[in-house]
């Protein structure tokens, strides 16, 4: 069985499939970064014409590949959560391909397709686990019980860790999208008397705040001219602070049910920090392993689209389904799906 897997909910026009048995066939990607550096962030104008120009050429390139009427049995996309333009153009094309070539057509959550990213290449993992699900728009602690069936036991009261790591990259004089080049930069840093606050450590619940710590670092910034040594200790104090709290929190959710498997995904878990102290702490603490997805899959993409989609193949009355977008759609309300 194989799936067409369509993702444009921010900045990524991406297309996917993913055969059940023989894995990913094929995965097309147009990054729009270009088009947004000049304005530190995305446009969402911008971002909706981008995706209706560019998924053209690249369903030119699947059709030059695979005979969509004939081998394709699903096409899944993106419903939500993400920027409503950009969601739409997505919907609108995978609903008109399906109609007209007649293939049932599946809206999926993309933080659900984040979360199980890195089962695409790795099967051993299984229910239940803990999520840290860090992206440029999130940053959740998840309790996944089965397909389908979440728990949303921690969530940023203010911005998400990749919007930190962006913030302050920018600041530092690094291009947007910049979360990985703050981390190389951080690589050159040394040990200095920086020391940036751990926001919400001592707080029971399981949520985080950045914002606090966005403005710690930026009055560092701005209060003096910096050389690059100085801006590469501010770029290791951030990401030790950063990833720190992560993993408190995280730590806090797998002593609280008892778990000892992790999976940490979204753009921020290509970060090699992190990726290297969470198995530091899963070994120390709980005996345990933690997965991630290789980088190409942490950030945005379609493979995990279609991933998902093929999970669903077989537990879903298509007839039933609309066809719609969901700018919010929180990972613990997917009823939709069941
Ligand atoms: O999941 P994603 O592609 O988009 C959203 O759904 O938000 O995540 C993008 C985020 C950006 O904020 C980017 O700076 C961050 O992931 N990111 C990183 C790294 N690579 C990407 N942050 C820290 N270290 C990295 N190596
Ligand atoms: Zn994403």
């Amino acid at each position: 069985m194989k799936v067409l897997g369509i993702e444009t909910s921010c900045d990524d026009t991406c297309l996917a499939v993913y055969d059940n048995v023989q894995g990913l066939l094929i995965n097309e990607l147009y990054n729009q970064k270009k088009i947004h550096a000049n304005y530190g962030g995305i446009v969402p104008e911008l971002a909706s014409r981008a995706h209706a120009k560019k998924i053209i050429f690249l369903i030119d390139k699947i059709f030059k590949k695979i005979n969509i009427k004939k081998d394709i049995d699903l096409i899944a996309y993106t419903a939500g959560p993400g920027l409503v333009g950009s969601l739409l153009v997505g919907a609108t094309f995978a609903c008109s391909l399906g109609f007209s070539l007649n293939i049932p057509v599946l809206p999926v959550n993309h933080m659900e397709a984040h979360l199980l990213s890195p089962m695409l290449e790795c099967k051993s993992i299984k229910f239940p686990f803990i999520g840290l699900l860090v992206s440029g728009k999130h940053t959740q602690i998840i309790a996944a019980y089965k397909l389908g069936k979440y728990e949303i036991l921690g969530n940023s009261l203010d911005d998400a860790a990749g919007e930190a790591f962006d913030k302050i990259a920018n600041l530092l004089g690094l291009k947007y999208p910049n979360g990985r080049e703050l981390s190389n930069l951080a690589l050159k840093g040394v040990k200095s008397d920086l020391y940036f606050p751990r926001p919400m450590k001592n707080h029971s619940n399981l949520n985080f705040s950045f914002s606090g710590l966005k403005t710690f670092a930026t009055n560092i910034i701005k209060s003096s001219i910096l050389n690059i040594q100085q801006k590469a200790n501010i770029a290791k104090a951030f990401e030790d602070a950063v990833i720190d709290i992560l993993l408190i929190k995280t730590q806090k959710a797998l002593y609280q049910k008892g778990w000892n498997n992790l999976v940490i995904a979204g753009g921020v878990s290509a970060n090699k920090l992190l990726r290297k102290k969470s198995e530091i702490m899963m070994k120390k603490f709980f005996n345990g392993n933690v997965f991630y997805a290789a980088s190409k899959f942490c950030t945005d993409n379609a493979a995990m689209i279609a991933y998902l989609g093929s999970l669903y193949y077989n537990k879903l009355n298509f007839s039933s389904l609309e066809i719609l977008i969901k700018p919010k759609w929180s990972l613990d309300d997917l009823s939709l799906l069941s």
